[in-house]
């Protein structure tokens, strides 16, 4: 290991080693054990970074061992915040995990941009969860639809033990209808289930209750007079929520006088409210650039997402279907001048939760709420979308005036200082000389090595 830098181990990868058998039934131990000798080339180096990363709180480690399978160690992600936010008139600090260096700092200067120009308006305008049960069935469909009818409310009553407590928050089912898919599949068919899960996600309440429609649907089948052997032999493939939630929906805006729009020295606020317009029209015409510029809404989106225990992959299907609802890959966000008025929003599908799964069990994502005021979920999903359109603005602002690699090339420098192995005075001297310079890959390593040779 020589000559490494103590996080960097060249790993072979080993070709021969044979399959393990209940690998999940080992102690932690055995299974640091059976990878490092397996797939290392140094067990012992390899194991002592594993558990370098190891909570010294037992009880915080055992926490994290079972969130998962399998697991040997943690996985770190910076923890920050961007404070300023100034949100339908109160002040929050929106606490962020992420690894990508500009991001909070990115979030943070756009949250001081608009604190002073109003802040930020946030509104949820709609709230419903969507399951699916998935069916085959062949037969006549105007049966199907009265074994629909009939069943129905034993679909609901069948539910009711599942279903009692989110009753009691607010929440249940709100719909269940029959769709057919045939057009789309040969004998496929729906229950297409929409519910209120108030201050939780729900996946588990969502998915639970869409179990038991599917017994009731196939147990009511088998009894349904008026259906021969085979439509009585109606067959459920799979019973699931969707991630696509575009009645989930949260708004996100921001307004000001065009003359208080600064873009910075070098251009004008007419020029700069324009260029903002341009940009997103530009996203609009170009799938390439609209994923991008979403990209950029979802470094905010999912940092927030992430600090606050909820799922972000969920949340960036969604998103993403959303963007391309209209049968065409768009932005996120929109930018209008009307009366001599910028406006920049964003609109965006966001299934989150502020109880039920990590939220109060991941210490960290419980901190996060508490820092958040503890809010309700239309509460955070309203914070998550200013986030979201905070980066936004913040990176189009960079891009349409000086160029975004300014301020990233100023965050990374710290990276590629720790990847060349700068000490603590050689990184103090270069981040104060690159201040003064353009700060490229090249630049930074040519001037480490100018420090160091001295
Ligand atoms: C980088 O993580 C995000 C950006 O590419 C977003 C954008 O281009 O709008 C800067």
């Amino acid at each position: 290991m020589k000559g490494h830098n103590h996080y960097l181990y060249p790993l072979k990868c080993y070709y021969m080693t044979k399959p393990i058998e209940g690998f999940s039934k080992l102690t932690k131990e055995e299974k640091l054990d059976w990878i490092t000798t397996n797939y290392t080339d140094d067990p012992e180096a390899v194991k002592k970074v594993l558990k370098r990363y190891w909570n010294p709180d037992r009880s915080v480690q055992r926490l994290h061992d079972e969130f998962i399978e399998n697991t040997l160690t943690n996985y770190y992600l910076p923890y920050g915040i961007a404070p300023n936010f100034l949100i339908n008139g109160r002040l929050y600090a929106i606490p962020m995990a992420i690894e990508e260096s500009s991001v909070v700092a990115a979030a943070s200067k756009a949250a001081k941009f608009w604190l002073n120009r109003g802040g930020f308006k946030s509104s949820v305008s709609s709230t419903e969860k969507i399951g699916q049960v998935h069916f085959i069935y062949r037969g006549n469909p105007k049966k199907l639809e009265s074994f629909f009818k009939e069943i129905k409310p034993k679909l609901h009553s069948d539910a009711e033990p599942l279903t009692k407590n989110m009753q009691r928050r607010g929440g249940g089912i709100t719909g269940i209808e029959l769709r057919k898919k045939t057009d789309a599949l040969a004998n496929y068919y729906q229950l297409h289930c929409t519910f209120e899960t108030v201050d939780a996600m729900g996946a588990n309440f969502i998915n639970s209750c869409l179990e038991q429609f599917a017994t009731t649907l196939t147990e009511g089948a088998k009894k349904f007079s008026d259906f021969s052997s085979e439509e009585k032999n109606l067959e459920v493939v799979m019973s699931i929520l969707s991630n696509y939630v575009p009645n989930c929906l949260v708004r996100a805006e921001v307004n000001c006088p065009i003359e208080q729009l600064n873009g910075g020295d070098a251009i004008s606020s007419e020029v700069f409210a324009h260029k903002m317009v341009q940009a997103v029209k530009i996203a609009n015409a170009s799938p390439h650039r609209a994923v991008t510029h979403n990209k950029g809404i979802m470094n905010g989106v999912d940092a927030v997402v992430l600090a606050t225990g909820n799922d972000f992959r969920a949340v960036e299907a969604g998103v993403h279907a959303y963007a391309a609802k209209d049968g065409k890959y768009t932005s996120l966000t929109h930018a209008k001048i009307e009366d001599g008025n910028f406006k920049f929003w964003i609109e965006l599908p966001l299934a989150i939760g502020t109880i039920g799964g990590l939220t109060s069990l991941h210490p960290l994502a419980k901190l996060s709420l508490d820092i958040l005021g503890n809010p309700s979920a239309e509460k955070l999903m309203q914070i998550i979308a200013v986030a979201g359109l905070a980066q936004n603005f913040a990176a189009v602002r960079s891009l349409v005036t000086t160029g975004i690699q300014e301020g990233h090339m100023k965050m990374h420098l710290l990276n590629i200082l720790n990847q060349l192995g700068a000490t603590r005075a050689e990184k103090n001297t270069l981040i104060e000389h690159f201040k003064k310079n353009v700060a490229t890959h090249s630049a930074v390593v040519g001037a480490f090595e100018k420090l160091r040779k001295g």
